[in-house]
């Protein structure tokens, strides 16, 4: 499948075919680069150093072990826990927008990590069970350590000195990457604990059923799935899981957020319009969103795909070549890696024109027509795709729209401020700087 989607590519894009030489391990790139420093973009070395952290969760994992996992957690994402889930969005939306209520009408402020918190509190909460309160309390160790993680694992990727083990356990931050590991590992490890003992509670004592059932938390169907020979995942492996969820589930939509909040404050005629799209949703009322609403919210929803295209959280991603292929009338062997660049891709003239400009209009359905449905991919395609999609659409639906209805945006910074970092995550280098002011109480 993987080649697939490799071989669809060359359809559309005459680009030179580049090759480039990451330690012993030739890449080819398929499409001239804009982000810099190639260097890094080794998926092996890439995903390696989240093997501590991660295992061989769905993400890290290949072959068998992948696809069985991936049967198994489908249906995890089923739409009635979706619906279940916009509850806890919901509510962590509302703290947000408190907190930025504090910033509205005071000047320039980054946004940046405010919108990080709120994303880690839903995403603990769906996939544990657990509130963590990332959005008031700051010294969680839990919380530092995600963060901390990701930095650790970043700033390793950029320095190959520090690759080798030996290296880096002496002179790099071998001892605060295992000091972190510790931390979440015991978090994680403790919650499912926990959590496997209520649900055996609630198993056993049917009265208690209705009274105090909890939210249901991907967790739970981790917890109670079985494959089709009847075996249960282990702990290490809901450990695996969860905390892939929790590393892939809140840093992308976090960057996605932010990054949709600097083209809305940038441009005023986008942001109206979907304010009036609220409006008509909503008119006065401040109740939160249902279900029905996020169907009635399509310019919103083209706004956070254009958004996507501009910037997708996910800059790149690697695949092996699964058999021998031509590319650009180039013989391309089996087991050769390829780098796919969603950030180079989404900006191909001939798909998206003047690819630069941001304008929500290319996403309406009668301008998708005839389009290339491989040019467009920040969840990347075929099978090998981002499970949590529509999860993390339905959140940016939740958050955007609560602090557009409460909020006008202004943006801070010019479009070369941004200065986009593409690690893991595609990121600014130095946040996201906004003015907010409140918008007039209708009621
Ligand atoms: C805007 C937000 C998101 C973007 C842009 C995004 C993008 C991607 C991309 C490009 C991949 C393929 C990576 C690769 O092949 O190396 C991927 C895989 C994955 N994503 Fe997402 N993602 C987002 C949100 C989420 C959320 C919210 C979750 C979980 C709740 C999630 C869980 C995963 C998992 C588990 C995989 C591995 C799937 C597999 O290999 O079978 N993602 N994502
Ligand atoms: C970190 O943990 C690994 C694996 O347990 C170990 O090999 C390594 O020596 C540790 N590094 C430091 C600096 O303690």
């Amino acid at each position: 499948q993987k080649h697939e989607l490799v071989n669809d590519f060359r359809q559309f894009r005459d680009s030179p075919l580049l090759k480039i030489w990451i330690g012993p391990v030739p890449f080819l790139v398929l499409f001239h680069t804009v982000l810099n420093n190639p260097v890094h973009m080794d998926k092996a070395y890439a995903y390696k150093f989240l093997h501590p952290w991660l295992g061989t969760g769905l993400l890290t994992s290949t072959g068998d072990k992948w696809r069985r996992r991936r049967k198994l957690l489908t249906p995890t994402f089923h739409f009635s826990i979706l619906t279940e889930f916009l509850e806890v969005m919901n509510e962590q939306a509302e703290v947000l927008v408190e907190k930025l209520d504090k910033e509205a009408g005071k000047g320039p402020f980054n946004c940046f990590n405010h919108i990080t918190l709120c994303a880690l509190d839903i995403i603990c909460e769906t996939a544990m069970g657990k509130k963590i309160y990332a959005q008031s309390n700051y010294d969680s160790e839990y919380v530092q350590c995600v963060y901390k993680m990701s930095d650790i694992i970043t700033r390793r990727q950029r320095m190959p000195w520090f690759w080798p083990d030996l290296f880096y356990n002496y002179f790099g931050e071998g001892w605060e990457h295992n000091r972190s590991l510790k931390v979440l590992h015991s978090f994680t490890s403790n919650v499912i604990y926990e959590r496997a003992e209520y649900i055996a509670y609630i198993e056993s004592d049917s009265e208690s059923d209705q009274g105090m059932r909890k939210r249901r938390a991907f967790l739970d169907m981790l917890l109670k799935t079985t494959d089709e020979e009847g075996n249960k995942l282990t702990h290490q492996d809901i450990q695996e899981e969860v905390d892939t969820f929790m590393f892939r589930g809140h840093d992308t939509t976090a960057a996605a957020m932010n990054w949709a909040i600097h083209l809305l404050g940038s441009h005023p005629e986008v942001q109206r319009k979907v304010q009036q799209e609220l409006q008509e949703v909503f008119g006065v009322s401040d109740r939160p969103i249902n279900t029905e609403d996020l169907k009635k919210l399509p310019y919103l929803e083209c706004v956070i795909k254009e958004s996507l295209r501009l910037f997708p959280s996910v800059p790149f991603f690697a695949r092996s070549i699964c058999e021998d292929c031509h590319i650009n009338g180039f013989k391309v062997p089996k087991g050769a890696n390829a780098i796919i660049m969603p950030y180079s891709l989404h900006r191909d003239p001939r798909h998206f024109p003047q690819p630069e400009e941001f304008r929500p209009e290319r996403f309406m359905p009668e301008n998708c027509v005839g389009r290339h449905p491989y040019a467009f991919i920040p969840f990347s395609a075929g099978l090998r795709n981002c499970i949590g999609q529509r999860f993390a659409v339905m959140e940016e639906k939740v958050i955007l729209a609560s602090i557009l209805r409460y909020f006008n945006v202004e943006a801070c910074q010019k479009r070369e401020d941004l200065r986009p970092l593409g690690e893991l995550i595609l990121r600014p280098e130095k946040g996201i700087w906004i003015k907010l002011e409140k918008r007039k109480q209708q009621h």
